[in-house]
């Protein structure tokens, strides 16, 4: 195999579509998924490709120096791409030093084992962070996230978030690290955890339970298709220019609200029920601490050096999603009972 790639993350939403496209567009590489396997990471988004040649998965954590030294030291890793992250920013708020930990501690922790393993010969080397547009802070009604935003976080996530990437531009401001970051908008699709809004709220509807709405429903997100954001990690990790930055977005900012509603009238025809029974479940809650209002990003320099642009718009996304929830409604259920955590002992112990 002409190349060994290590992912961390891969098991969770984002990670585990990147580590499936890598595994399957780039049959040369080897590429290695390592995962602490939390809550929010589960393996049986991956179960089409375990098996496969060029796929190995290792449980671990990426603060465990010792173990990434033993990594690098077995397998000639000469690409990284970071996606491990605690992401959850209600989490955040209720138990910030996890994300202290994961987030900030173990991406240095990251940045030290490449550092050392590549022993300053970077030719050949890339180390691609993935971040968050929430670094950014919040917007007022008009205006857009570039690169040059300054950085104002206002949750212990994004805050972070955005010391690791200062890490990471440290790292490579310092040790000639040779780093990448893109800074992504909200990201929804296939194997999105259903603590967050999208696949919640298909989930209470399906059920009859209430969709809970934050404030009056009035934060706007600008929503990206994951495959989308798989694709542009694929065009920045090959094609973007190291000690660089891009932001990756959808340019589709819906209002909370008008998305919930988008989302009901969807549903309401993939179920067969009449339009506006299943919006009569919206329950407005009670808004989040320190909620950003909106996020937009300016994707314009990703789509002009690398050519990227989304693949779908968000009504064609949206009902992929919905399908693939309606589809996969076992997934579904072992991740709401918890059963998808004994997945890993049935396939992985003992071996
Ligand atoms: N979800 C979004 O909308 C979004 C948008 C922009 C950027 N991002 C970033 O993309 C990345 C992936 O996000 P996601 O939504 O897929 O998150 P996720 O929570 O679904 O997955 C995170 C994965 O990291 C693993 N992990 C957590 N702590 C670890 C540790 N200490 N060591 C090894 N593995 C660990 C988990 O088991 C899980 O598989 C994150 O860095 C996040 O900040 C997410």
């Amino acid at each position: 195999m002409k190349k060994t790639l290590l992912i961390t993350g891969g098991a969770g939403f984002i990670g585990s579509h990147v580590v499936r496209r890598f595994v399957t567009r780039y049959p040369d590489y080897h590429i290695i998924n390592l995962d602490k396997l939390t809550y929010a990471g589960n393996l049986e988004n991956l179960i089409d490709i375990k098996d496969a040649a060029n796929y190995t998965f290792a449980k671990g954590d990426i603060c465990d120096a010792e173990l990434l030294q033993k990594l690098f030291g077995k397998h000639n890793i000469t690409g990284v791409v970071h996606l491990a992250a605690e992401s959850h920013v209600d989490r955040s708020i209720a138990h910030p030093m996890e994300f202290i930990r994961t987030n900030i501690m173990g991406t240095v922790t990251l940045l030290n084992a490449a550092k050392s393993a590549w022993a300053n010969d970077y030719s050949d080397k890339r180390l691609y962070h993935i971040s968050t547009d929430e670094v950014y802070g919040a917007l007022g009604s008009t205006g857009f996230f570039t690169e040059e935003t300054r950085y104002n976080p206002h949750s212990p996530y994004s805050a972070s978030k955005a010391s690791s990437d200062h890490l990471v531009r440290a790292y490579h401001d310092t040790y000639g690290l040779p780093t990448v970051i893109s800074n992504c908008s909200n990201n929804y699709g296939e194997n999105h955890f259903p603590e967050k809004l999208i696949p919640l709220a298909i989930n209470n509807i399906k059920n009859g339970k209430p969709i809970p709405v934050y404030g009056k429903g009035e934060n706007v997100r600008d929503w990206l298709y994951v495959q989308d954001h798989a694709a542009a990690i694929d065009l920045i990790f090959h094609k973007g220019k190291i000690g660089e930055t891009y932001n990756i977005g959808g340019h589709n900012e819906w209002r909370n609200i008008d998305l919930i509603l988008l989302l009901c009238s969807l549903m309401d025809k993939k179920l067969g029920r009449p339009q506006g029974r299943s919006a009569e479940q919206i329950t407005y809650v009670t808004d989040r601490a320190g909620h950003d209002l909106r996020y937009a990003i300016d994707a314009s320099k990703i789509a002009r050096e690398l050519g990227w642009k989304p693949s779908v718009t968000f009504e064609q996304g949206l009902e992929k999603t919905v399908d693939w929830y309606l589809a996969n409604d076992e997934w579904l259920q072992h991740v709401v009972s918890g059963d998808y955590e004994k997945y890993y002992q049935q396939m992985y112990d003992g071996r």
